[in-house]
């Protein structure tokens, strides 16, 4: 399931005709835009999708402790469904695993990934926005849940944003039940910089992606080279910044919109935000969760944190 098209007609001209111009990062993640973003995931410069995997193969058997025994695991945002059946060969004695994300194809191929591997234990999907926890306030989960959020995707929303999603999955649990999310940390610059700007491009396509697939769906006409990806390390607000920089002073007419842009104006596109240790366990602490346990991994770049109620 995608956005409806008018949806994306209005919010790329509302992001357009803003100051500064914007785009939502939701919007990067259309067919080619996943398919590009699966490329980035296996580039040596993106240690984040590495990071997290090596910790769920090192450390599924712990994780399942602390989530505990015969739970139903909620994993948002589950893609492939890939990282949840690691963490379901760590979980004791499940009872259901719950795929939640928009992507209907992706829902189905995860559900089937987890039923040829484990047929004896209950999967099913649901397709729905993952960020919104009103969704999950509606599922009937029986039992003792655990809540999975990985991939560092918390890391793409604002911080306040991200404490509301953290306090409403809170909302929806219960004493000794868990949430378990992905968070990439704070490092040097260069290191977290190389993983946005990689030497083959394949970040830089996945932002002009955003150029095409407005051209495909709202026939703007934008030359290929009207636009260079730009994507840097913004130290004071401790997040990468990812933009589109026009390359010339130029007008495009965009869903009957006149978008003028200036030589060297950016169209912000996405925020990936990292955090220390002390700063995601305080945000969880805040948020209503006693108990806190990490994982990292061996080059301490990622952490998965599991906090409990
Ligand atoms: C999905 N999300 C966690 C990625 C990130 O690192 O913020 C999206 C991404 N943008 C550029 N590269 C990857």
């Amino acid at each position: 399931m995608k956005p409806k098209l008018s949806d994306f007609s209005e919010e790329v001209v509302n992001g357009l005709l803003s100051i500064p111009k914007k785009i939502s990062p939701k919007f990067f993640y259309d067919n080619e835009g996943s398919q590009i973003f699966d490329e980035i995931t296996k580039l040596p410069e993106y240690y984040l999708t590495r990071a997290e995997l090596e910790i769920l193969e090192t450390r599924r058997t712990d994780i399942g402790r602390v989530i505990g025994a015969d739970a139903t695991v909620v994993e948002l945002g589950s893609g492939s469904g890939q990282k949840g059946l690691l963490l379901l060969k760590g979980l004791i004695r499940p009872k259901e695993l719950v795929f939640v994300d928009i992507s209907i194809e992706a829902l189905r191929n995860a559900v089937k990934l987890v039923h040829t591997y484990f047929p004896h234990i209950a999967v099913k999907g649901i397709c729905a926005d993952y960020t919104s926890t009103d969704v999950m306030g509606q599922m009937d989960i029986p039992g003792r849940k655990g809540i999975v959020f990985l991939g560092s995707t918390i890391g793409n929303m604002e911080p306040e944003e991200a404490r509301g999603f953290i306090s409403g999955c809170r909302r929806l649990l219960s004493d000794g039940e868990t949430l378990t999310i992905g968070v990439d940390l704070k490092k040097d610059k260069e290191t977290l910089e190389r993983a946005y700007n990689d030497s083959k491009g394949v970040t830089a396509r996945f932002n002009l992606n955003l150029i095409s697939r407005i051209n495909r769906e709202l026939g703007a006409g934008i030359p290929g080279d009207a636009f260079i990806h730009k994507a840097f390390y913004n130290e004071s607000r401790g997040r990468i910044e990812m933009h589109l920089q026009s390359t010339r002073t130029q007008t495009f007419l965009i869903a009957g919109n006149e978008i003028n842009f200036e030589k060297g104006e950016t169209i912000h596109t996405e925020n990936s935000y990292k955090y220390s240790i002390d700063e995601f366990s305080g945000m969880l602490k805040d948020g209503g969760f006693n108990r806190i346990t990490l994982w990292q991994d061996s080059g301490q770049r990622y952490a998965l944190f599991t906090a409990t109620i």
